[in-house]
């Protein structure tokens, strides 16, 4: 806890619990309506308990922004000198007032720091509280939302405030004004049904990748390691497993790498990775179900081919899980759908870290809030400070956006407002700075 001396003057002119109690609000964030497609129902249960994301204020953060940018340019003279995981956190930190500010807010709210979690550089406070307590907190009012075509339910507001002093100190407190679910980004080339059986055939012959190089005819259809070596024009790289090189995937949303499917792929794609396996490291209670039944297609997707592809550098994989499973929360599966805080509150703590990340899963930009936006890709920002070299997919739709789960919707560039207007629809977070 980095609450010190130096805080002394400014927790003295602090009122005692209830100060804030009666003070008029102002509006933090709001939006018109919620995203189409989502439909407001009745109001939410007063004991339904809601995790709530604080971010606070990070006044350091140009400098650190700047650190990154000078350490990723190949052409710059600290090309490479990446920042420690201490320096990091030093640049993402509040300001110390921002912290005895906000601490005396949730104090007056009953929530001590017996009930709080804590990010490592202290720039997120996570409490747990029922919507009776939020809404008395946010002056707002939570109602259940449901989406017309997917039939999922959430608890969310369009409006929340906060005392005027608190403007300053906090950039956002999430689960609120925000209804993206993300999505895992699934190949199109495996499940498409509008393959002719003429491509599906194997060809022979050679056709020509984007590097004027010869690639088998064969992956015109039908994708495999081999494949992806000849298309990246990388034939014969050796991979290694003691240059400390490290590789790591994350996944989301209960899909789970099943590791017999696993096994069964190295033996046909890339034969000496077979045996080899993977460190599992489960976020926030993220699991990795073997039962067959609950293997995930993008899951197995993403870590049969990144480490097919990378054997034997040292492979991980990150499951995040939602909320904590001793919370009922049955009735509103998708209220914690916001997985990259939880995932960088873990990653950001490590002192060690994989030198590459690769993540297959995202959302149409227009479903977030730009404040939510902005704070996950500092969040990035700051592990990229550290060295690390984050992957996104960019979706299967191309300028239209994040491919329907069932890859049957035909995509539109429409703005999801009530405007309507024809635009473009770039991809969280692949589309982060
Ligand atoms: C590819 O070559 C094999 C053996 O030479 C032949 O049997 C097959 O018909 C060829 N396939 C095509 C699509 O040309
Ligand atoms: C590759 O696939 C495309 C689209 O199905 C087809 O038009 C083209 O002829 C194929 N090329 C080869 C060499 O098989
Ligand atoms: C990769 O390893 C193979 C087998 O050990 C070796 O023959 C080849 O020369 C290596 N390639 C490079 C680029 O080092
Ligand atoms: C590989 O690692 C996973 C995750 O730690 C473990 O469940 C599994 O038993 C290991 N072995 C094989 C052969 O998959
Ligand atoms: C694992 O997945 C199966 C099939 O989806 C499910 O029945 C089982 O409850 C899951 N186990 C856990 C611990 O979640
Ligand atoms: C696929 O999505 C469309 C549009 O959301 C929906 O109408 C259709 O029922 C879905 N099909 C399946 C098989 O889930
Ligand atoms: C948005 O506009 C497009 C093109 O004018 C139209 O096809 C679509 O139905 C509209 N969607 C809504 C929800 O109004």
């Amino acid at each position: 806890m980095r609450l010190s001396l130096l805080a002394l003057p400014f927790t003295a002119a602090l009122v005692s619990a209830g100060h804030y109690k009666g003070i008029p609000c102002r509006v933090k964030e709001s939006i018109q309506s919620p995203p189409r497609g989502w439909n407001r129902q009745g109001s939410a249960p007063l004991d339904h308990l809601l995790e709530l994301k604080i971010a606070l204020t990070q006044p350091y953060f140009p400098v650190l922004e700047k650190h990154l940018l000078e350490v990723s340019n190949p052409n710059h003279e600290r090309y490479g000198a990446y920042l420690s995981k201490e320096e990091t956190e030093e640049l993402m930190a509040p300001h110390p007032e921002t912290l005895d500010v906000v601490n005396e807010w949730l104090s007056s709210h009953g929530s001590n720091d017996e009930h709080l979690y804590r990010s490592s550089a202290q720039d997120w406070v996570t409490i747990r509280v029922s919507v009776a307590v939020a809404e008395e907190m946010l002056d707002t009012k939570y109602h259940i939302y449901t989406h017309s075509e997917t039939g999922e339910s959430t608890i969310r507001t369009t409006s929340y405030s906060l005392p005027e002093s608190l403007h300053e100190h906090v950039e956002l407190i999430q689960p609120t004004t925000m209804f993206t679910s993300p999505r895992p980004f699934r190949s199109t080339l495996h499940w498409s049904k509008t393959v002719s059986s003429d491509s599906m055939s194997p060809s022979n012959g050679t056709i020509t990748g984007p590097a004027g190089n010869p690639v088998d005819a064969s992956c015109n259809a039908t994708i495999t390691i081999d494949c992806l070596r000849q298309i990246y024009n990388a034939v014969g790289y050796n991979t290694s497993a003691t240059n400390g090189n490290q590789i790591a995937i994350t996944s989301y949303l209960e899909e789970y790498a099943n590791n017999q499917d696993l096994q069964q792929f190295f033996q046909l794609e890339n034969p000496m990775a077979h045996g080899s396996n993977y460190t599992f490291v489960s976020i926030n209670g993220g699991l990795n179900n073997q039962t067959s039944a609950a293997a995930g297609v993008e899951a197995n997707l993403d870590t049969q081919f990144a480490y097919g592809l990378t054997y034997p550098t040292q492979a991980t994989l990150y499951s995040t899980g939602g909320l904590p499973p001793y919370i009922p929360e049955a009735q509103f599966p998708t209220n914690g759908n916001e997985p990259y805080v939880n995932w960088l509150h873990y990653v950001l703590s490590q002192k060690h870290l994989p030198q590459t990340i690769s993540t297959s899963y995202g959302d149409d930009e227009q479903t977030v809030p730009p404040s939510y936006a902005k704070r996950v890709c500092s969040g990035f920002a700051a592990l990229g400070a550290r060295g690390v070299s984050l992957l996104f997919g960019s979706g299967d739709g191309g300028v239209a956006g994040v491919m329907s789960n069932n890859n049957s919707a035909t995509e539109q560039c429409f703005s999801n407002d009530i405007s309507n207007k024809t635009m473009f629809i770039p991809t969280f977070p692949a589309a982060c700075p």
